[in-house]
């Protein structure tokens, strides 16, 4: 995609009648999944050739992508951790004044928008950059106020409102703007994608944060309440030393820890913990459990076998497990992985949802939650 000189005159052209241009974030040093996940979703809802390559930059934790007419669909994406509509691109900006040139290149950006967010990628030198774009948010807000771009709502929407839609500004570094907008519907609600968890001084292990941040990323406030209830019955396969199973009894539900290792902590010894010694392969529950969650570290078609089983064979209604990923052809790897998953429950014949994301506190792997649904 080309980009444009602030100094000289006006920015890209606005993109032809087919092409859409795209930015997504991930996690860096995954863009080239990213990227060949998202062609890989275009060519599926049309099956044409990109207008042009992707622009890759390894390890920078963002992508550019130019599509000639396909929506992309934020759900089904796994690697991409934010997705927006790419409007212009400005290089150059002078050090004194970035702001003209940004609100000059905004004129012609269709839309008022109600959030605005100023955003950097998640790498170090992103991070270093993060009191640039605080000191900057009031001066370009103020403008863009002023300008009728922008109006922030003083009230949080109602229920059944129209969510308004946000202006990002991406800074890769501070001469260049990405300037971009995302469908609140077809987006991550959070600053760059990242829904952050604060670690639980209780919690025996980081990897709580892991469960806690699938929780909020796989369900909404009302399922959250009506799928985590005290008196349920949940499985942890791999469950030492216990950060997953305690995100599961400090919302009331008992919990089968199964692994070889100990669980510490709170958890050594919880009224609502049975700790079994056993292979998490091999384990089956003497009855039907309302809740699975797996994070041992495997091949991942082992564990969606094993995943699949315990669905087909309608022992759990809901699971949240991790998928690991191998160095090479993650995209076909989990291709292969969940697909095999839903060959079990398609032939069982259930209905469910299957969503997978790399979460912020995945690292090389992904989380999948796995719920079966009501026949419609
Ligand atoms: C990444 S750790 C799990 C951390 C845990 N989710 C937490 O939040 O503390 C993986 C665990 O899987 C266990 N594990 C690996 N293979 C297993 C198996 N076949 N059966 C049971 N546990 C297994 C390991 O002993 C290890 O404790």
């Amino acid at each position: 995609m080309k980009t444009n000189t602030p100094q000289k005159s006006g920015h890209r052209p606005t993109p032809t009648q087919n092409e859409t241009l795209w930015l997504l974030y991930c996690r860096p040093g995954f863009e080239q999944d990213c990227a060949q996940e998202a062609l890989q979703q275009a060519r599926r809802l049309r099956p044409v050739t990109v207008i042009e390559q992707p622009a890759i930059v390894p390890d920078s934790g963002y992508v550019q992508l130019t599509l000639n007419g396909q929506d992309l669909h934020y759900r089904e994406l796994i690697f991409t951790r934010q997705l927006l509509r790419l409007h212009v691109v400005l290089q150059n900006l002078p050090e004194r004044d970035r702001l003209t040139p940004i609100l000059t290149a905004l004129n012609d950006v269709q839309g008022e928008f109600g959030v605005l967010w100023l955003e950097v990628p998640d790498t170090n030198d992103g991070k270093m950059m993060t009191a640039f774009t605080r000191r900057f948010q009031p001066l370009i807000e103020e403008a863009l106020l002023a300008q009728g771009k922008l109006s922030l709502a003083s009230v949080p929407v109602a229920v059944g409102e129209q969510k308004p839609s946000r202006l990002h500004l991406f800074f890769p570094d501070k001469s260049t703007v990405f300037i971009a907008s995302s469908d609140p519907y077809n987006s991550a609600n959070a600053l760059m994608g990242i829904i952050r968890q604060s670690m639980p001084a209780e919690a025996p292990s980081r990897s709580t944060l892991k469960l806690a941040e699938a929780i909020e990323v796989f369900l909404d406030k009302s399922e959250q309440t009506r799928l985590l209830r005290t008196g349920m019955r949940a499985v942890d396969l791999g469950a030492a030393p216990g950060g997953w199973t305690w995100q599961l009894v400090k919302r009331g539900i008992r919990v089968t820890a199964v692994d070889n290792g100990p669980m510490k902590g709170v958890l050594a010894k919880h009224p609502l913990v049975e700790h079994l010694k056993q292979d998490g392969f091999k384990y089956v529950p003497p009855r039907a459990v309302d809740w699975l969650v797996c994070d041992m570290v495997e091949k991942p078609d082992k564990v969606a076998n094993l995943i699949g089983d315990w669905f087909a064979a309608e022992r759990v209604k809901h699971a949240i497990f991790n998928l690991k990923l191998p160095m090479k052809q993650r995209v076909a790897a989990l291709d292969s992985a969940l697909g095999s998953i839903r060959k079990k429950l398609d032939d069982a014949g259930l209905s469910y949802r299957l969503t997978a994301k790399q979460l912020y506190h995945d690292r090389e792997e992904i989380t999948v939650y796995l719920t079966r649904t009501k026949r419609g």
